[in-house]
């Protein structure tokens, strides 16, 4: 009856165990995620497109994904509760990224924290580890740097297979323990997963991971638009636009509310 911590997820990894990671925002899903069992609950910066309507990660701040790592926290009891580091958060400098954990820490609750990028944020990962931060890494495609990737893209194709290896190499050196892979070819992921002794964790990265992880509006068919990758194991958007016209409608014909729903004096 405890939380999840990095060592269980090393463990697995030695004992070739996969395991499932999903996102979470608010209360009333993670409540249910943790009961599910599923053992790693990442509050993503994706929050700024399911939670705040932005067109991409680059805007959201921690003034803004702070509460909701907090919401998460108190309403879990078994899983390991990861925030994102917000684009401008942590790039500038290791100190600057330890202000920023802090606050996921302190006021989120939040047990680790992840960052996007490889070699550029090794100092960054030493300071927070070093610290007591457990972080996750996350190499590929890096939504944060949309603006200089050009683009929603896979990464790691030909030559930049090596350089990503080489990244995710640099923060197991760093002192990661896990490191997403987002949108890169199955046989690199898998290559990847072989060479470092730390998870890796895949999104759009084939089968060849230690676990794999989806934004959870994308899973449960709430997103409009889905990636490739994404699997759609329920269709939300459905059963709620169902739910939110038969309301309307039975309020317009005075069929809600009932007898049942109704306080007698
Ligand atoms: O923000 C997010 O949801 C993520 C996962 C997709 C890895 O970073
Ligand atoms: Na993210």
């Amino acid at each position: 009856n405890r939380r999840v911590t990095i060592r269980d997820l090393a463990r697995a990894k030695q004992r070739g165990e996969r395991w499932p990671m999903l996102t979470a925002y608010d209360a009333l899903t993670s409540r249910i995620f943790d009961d599910a069992g599923i053992p790693v609950l990442l509050v993503g910066d994706s929050a700024a497109n399911v939670v705040y309507g932005y067109e991409s990660t680059v805007p959201i701040t921690m003034d803004e994904l702070v509460p909701l790592t907090a919401a998460v926290a108190r309403s879990t009891k078994r899983a390991l509760v990861v925030s994102d580091l917000p684009f401008g958060a942590y790039q500038g400098s290791p100190q600057q990224a330890l202000e920023a954990a802090s606050r996921f820490m302190k006021e989120g609750g939040a047990q680790a924290v992840k960052l996007e990028g490889g070699r550029a944020v090794a100092p960054q990962v030493e300071l927070l580890v070093s610290a007591g931060v457990p972080v996750m890494g996350h190499v590929g495609l890096t939504p944060q740097s949309v603006n200089t990737l050009g683009g929603y893209r896979v990464q790691g194709r030909g030559e930049a297979a090596e350089e990503l290896l080489k990244d995710a190499k640099e923060l197991e050196r760093a002192g990661a323990f896990s490191v997403v892979l987002e949108a890169v070819p199955a046989d690199l992921a898998a290559e990847v997963t072989r060479q470092l002794s730390i998870p890796t964790i895949g999104i759009g990265a084939g089968a060849g991971t230690d676990a794999q992880v989806l934004v959870w509006q994308d899973m449960a068919g709430l997103s409009p638009r889905v990636a490739k990758f994404v699997k759609t194991y329920a269709n939300l958007a459905d059963t709620l636009r169902e739910a939110a016209s038969e309301y309307a409608d039975e309020v317009v014909n005075g069929a809600f509310p009932a007898e049942e729903h109704t306080y007698k004096s």
